[in-house]
């Protein structure tokens, strides 16, 4: 960490962060504290909002950083289209490339890769305007299921379905904000998280919540969401848990650091849910807190991300 320090080579970062998805809010509290860690470490760091009145592109062209950071949650963001645009003006970034960011993006693609290489995760159907929804709610052997768009992160548009006569209206509220929607077989059971960082997976997260879900309430609003740390399980499922998230995060070409969320079914089978490839990066979000456990303070996580780039990209 002491080059980061060290005055004759000063790095200079570019924290881009906000956005213009629906997780914008989440993705300012994001790239402040990424900014406020880089400052305490001392770093040169200019904050570029990535916002969409699009006055922040000549910022970007000028270039006057040595590398990104990327703080950005969802579409425009975390799904490969900012990574295009800094592969074409040669700008070293932050995390995953353009096609772990697009596929981790998709999680019905996702589902679909995990699915050749024999992930578990749970059955879906894809659906569109002419799908019958009767036949899909047979295919899946009836309730519940969970209504997602494909796009979509922070649990927005998703909804528990419990009968055949909600599908409608969940499918609908999902269309509403992606062209494209899948139902997701309901896993009863506990839900984990585990967190990514350079090669390896950092000690898991048990999410328990009062809510029927772990939503965007239970995730941001309410203080009554419970993270488990140690997750409750034996050293040995712990060890299975972090071994599939690894295998699941490299299959859908991620790197560097990123966050597997997974749930164990009733029969304590362990069912993918999806990738994110720029998860939230507040003092209190989910891989902060596994790399906490693991001793890196945020500032040094920070700073363990850009290391990896700065690797990749060899200087
Ligand atoms: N198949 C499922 N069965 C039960 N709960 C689910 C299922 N899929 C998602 N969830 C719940 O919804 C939350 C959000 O789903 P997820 O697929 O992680 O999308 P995102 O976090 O991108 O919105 C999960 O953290 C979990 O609580
Ligand atoms: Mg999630």
């Amino acid at each position: 960490m002491s080059e980061f320090l060290n005055p004759e080579s000063p790095l200079r970062v570019a924290v881009l962060y906000g956005g213009t998805s629906a997780e914008r809010d989440v993705s300012l509290n994001s790239g402040q504290a990424v900014i406020a860690a880089l400052k305490t470490a001392e770093i040169d760091v200019i904050g570029i909002d990535i916002n969409n009145t699009g006055d922040w592109l000549p910022l970007i062209q000028q270039a006057d950083f040595d590398i990104a950071f990327l703080a950005l949650h969802g579409r425009g963001g975390e799904d490969g289209t900012i990574q295009g645009l800094l592969e074409c003006l040669g700008i070293p970034y932050t995390g995953s490339g353009v096609l772990g960011s697009a596929l981790a993006m998709d999680k019905l693609k996702t589902k679909q890769v995990w699915q050749t290489l024999g992930l578990p995760t749970p059955g879906y159907c894809w659906i569109d305007a002419s799908t019958d929804l009767e036949a899909v709610w047979r295919k899946l052997d009836g309730m519940p299921l969970m209504v997602k768009p494909v796009h979509e992160g922070s649990s927005i548009g998703m909804s528990k379905v419990d009968r055949l006569d909600q599908l409608q209206d969940a499918v609908a509220k999902a269309s509403d904000l992606d062209s494209c929607v899948f139902v997701e077989q309901w896993v009863t059971g506990k839900e984990f998280t585990v967190s990514i960082l350079n090669g390896e997976a950092l000690p898991v997260i048990g999410l328990e919540t009062n809510h029927q879900f772990y939503d965007y309430e239970a995730k941001y609003l309410v203080n009554d969401t419970r993270y488990l740390l140690p997750c409750g399980l034996s050293p040995e499922e712990e060890r299975e848990l972090q071994a599939l998230s690894l295998r699941a995060f490299n299959a859908v070409g991620c790197q560097d650091w990123g966050r597997v969320d997974l749930m164990l079914n009733e029969k304590g089978e362990p069912q993918l849910l999806e990738v994110n490839t720029l998860p939230g990066m507040t003092d209190h979000s989910l891989v902060p807190m596994a790399a906490q456990a693991k001793g890196y303070s945020f500032s040094e996580l920070v700073l363990a991300i850009i290391q990896a780039a700065k690797q990749r990209y060899g200087f």
